[in-house]
């Protein structure tokens, strides 16, 4: 299997996780349950998925450090849209501020992500 069959399936979870979030966004509050649902539980899946296919894609790959320096990055990202988007349900915390953080944080999850499957696929 090449390095782009292997990320297909999280791609299109993260794809998914994306266009439920703008749907739940634009649904508006209180949160429909089913979407807020829906668009964590991909989110979820799609962080596992990644996880797997990544550890069996690193071992040899070229450019090792700067790729695990950009995957540190989206980590961060995904713990920044896994709390800013618990924060935002449970409105514990000022809600634009989590608001940008979880509009942000996708971007450059998705900027890291990009360069890291740019960095896999090239050829030496
Ligand atoms: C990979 C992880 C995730 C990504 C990429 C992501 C992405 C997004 C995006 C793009 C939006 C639409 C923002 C807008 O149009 O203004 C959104 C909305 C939202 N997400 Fe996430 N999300 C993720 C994980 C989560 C998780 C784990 C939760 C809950 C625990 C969550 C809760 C929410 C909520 C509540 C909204 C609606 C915000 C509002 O407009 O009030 N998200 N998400």
């Amino acid at each position: 299997m090449d390095t782009l069959t292997k990320f297909t399936l999280p791609g299109i979870a993260l794809l998914l996780t994306l266009v439920f979030g703008i749907w739940l966004s634009s649904s508006g509050k209180p949160y429909n349950g089913i979407l807020f649902n829906i668009h964590k539980l991909i989110a979820l899946g799609a962080v596992i998925a990644a996880v797997i296919q990544l550890s069996k894609v690193l071992k040899g790959a070229d450019s090792l450090t700067l790729i695990i320096a950009l995957l540190v990055v989206a980590g961060l990202c995904a713990i920044a849209l896994f709390a800013s988007g618990a924060l935002m349900s449970m409105e514990k915390m000022d809600y634009r501020l989590t608001l940008t953080i979880h509009q942000i944080a996708p971007v450059v999850m998705v900027i890291a992500l990009a360069l890291v499957a740019y960095l896999l696929m090239r050829k030496p």
